[in-house]
């Protein structure tokens, strides 16, 4: 008989206040200026924003934070455990936050990216963003900004 309630090994659900532990963990050992726990606690309070985790054999291997408000959405934040990393998680991530946002309404998807960020840019064209712009000296006042935005529903 199959086992009631049992979770795929790799899944995705909502981020709750006991995952911020890992949470920051992971934050911390991916950006040079991480976000603080109170930062996500925010998002997980926010009217507006949505943020989530990638949860594999019960442990927080990755998460995303989505904003969406009327037409717009925005990837506030997305990272996956250096152990964990090309797998495919961002790309579920994402595409979690592309039929997330289309629920919300959203009709364009838009995020900004370190220009030095290669794998952050590749996994972003590989998933139909474009480069729409740069934002010169927005990180510590010395590295640019690429703003990069997906369009979420096809035009008639
Ligand atoms: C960017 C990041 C989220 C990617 O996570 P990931 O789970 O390893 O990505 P995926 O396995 O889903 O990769 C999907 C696609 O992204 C691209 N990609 C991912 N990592 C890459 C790398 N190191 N180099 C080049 N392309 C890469 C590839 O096109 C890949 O597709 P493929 O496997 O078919 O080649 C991860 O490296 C990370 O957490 N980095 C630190 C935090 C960060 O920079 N976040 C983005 C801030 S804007």
């Amino acid at each position: 008989m199959p086992l009631m309630n049992q979770q795929p090994l790799l899944h995705i659900r909502v981020m709750i206040e006991d995952d911020l532990e890992a949470v920051v963990a992971i934050e911390v050992a991916s950006y040079p200026v991480p976000w603080k726990h109170e930062h996500f606690k925010d998002e997980i309070a926010a009217r507006y924003s949505w943020p989530f985790v990638a949860v594999e054999e019960g442990n927080v291997v990755g998460y995303a934070c989505l904003m969406s408000l009327f037409e717009e959405a925005q990837i506030l934040n997305i990272a996956v455990q250096s152990s964990r990393r090309g797998r495919g998680i961002a790309r579920m991530l994402l595409e979690h936050a592309f039929s997330l946002a289309l629920e919300k309404g959203a009709e364009v998807m838009s995020l900004e990216v370190r220009a030095s960020n290669i794998a952050a840019i590749s996994l972003y064209e590989k998933l139909d963003f474009t480069r729409v712009g740069i934002r010169t000296g927005y990180y510590e006042s010395t590295e640019d900004a690429i703003l990069m935005e997906k369009p979420l529903k096809e035009s008639p």
